[in-house]
């Protein structure tokens, strides 16, 4: 049997030069948990060509959504970022990853500290009722060199807050967005890191620093993001979830599409 399914593209939408989002058919045995990952790609040269891609869409949709880089020689998004509705597109059948609520102890402030397309777990992180009916507190942290990367804004001020399903479960004192760009001006400028050091960030959104007492959070970007977005939790107390399937502080997710 085939490892994946072969599906089409049903919507795709150019945020700028660099970056994309798409949809596509979801297979009905296509089961995953928010947060998690599949293998992506294209036929290329007659061979399955496959990265790791976050679902954006949450595990409720009918159809699934990604959020893609486009590089001009990347191997995959040079010939990605040219599919159009219809296109067909391989999706492996068995999602996974560690950006799940399973693997969080229960806390009060779920952090969701993302750079560039690390975003993408995180839209369906926000779009799962049961991240608001596990904290109180839901911020969502995304670090963009420009202002045009911070992508789905709308989503995350407009759509999901006037959603009448999401505001019963309060999203609207829970969700808490903190944008950042580093490489042009913006009303917050500097990267996630700068901004916890400093304390910029807790004191913009109104809540203490990082306290492994009802502080948890998921990380997802860069390897270096990651590396020293991490060394800031451990820092301040938290503990990684050691593995897959055993609870943690925050957990991190270090599998990447192309750069
Ligand atoms: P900077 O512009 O200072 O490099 P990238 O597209 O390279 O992944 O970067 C996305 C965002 O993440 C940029 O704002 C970038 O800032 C920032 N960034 C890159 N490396 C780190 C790091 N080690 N810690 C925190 N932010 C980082």
């Amino acid at each position: 049997m085939a490892a994946f399914n072969v599906e089409r593209i049903t919507h795709v939408h150019h945020w700028n030069d660099t970056l994309f989002s798409f949809k596509t058919t979801r297979d009905q045995s296509l089961r995953y948990k928010n947060g998690q990952f599949v293998m992506i790609g294209l036929q290329v040269n007659g061979k399955p060509l496959m990265r790791a891609y976050s679902i954006a869409s949450a595990n409720y949709e009918e159809e699934l959504e990604f959020f893609s880089i486009k590089v001009a020689d990347g191997p995959l998004t040079s010939i990605l970022q040219k599919v159009q509705v219809g296109d067909e597109i391989l999706i492996s059948k068995k999602p996974t990853g560690t950006l799940v609520h399973d693997d969080l102890l229960p806390g009060k402030n779920l952090y969701l500290l993302s750079s560039g397309t690390g975003l993408a777990p995180f839209l369906s992180i926000i779009r799962d009722p049961e991240t608001y009916e596990r904290f109180e507190k839901v911020i969502v942290v995304h670090g963009t060199r420009y202002v045009s990367e911070l992508a789905y804004q709308d989503l995350i001020l407009n759509e999901l807050p006037n959603h009448e399903f999401f505001q019963e479960l309060g999203i609207q004192e829970k969700l808490v967005y903190y944008p950042t760009v580093t490489r042009e001006d913006f009303h917050t400028q500097g990267r996630v890191t700068t901004a916890i050091e400093s304390g910029q960030l807790f004191e913009k959104i109104g809540l203490p620093r990082f306290n492994r007492e009802t502080d948890r959070a998921m990380l997802c970007g860069s390897p270096a993001f990651l590396k020293d977005v991490a060394a800031l939790l451990d820092e301040h107390g938290l503990k990684e979830s050691p593995r897959m399937g055993e609870m943690g502080d925050y957990v991190i997710e270090r599998a990447f599409v192309e750069k």
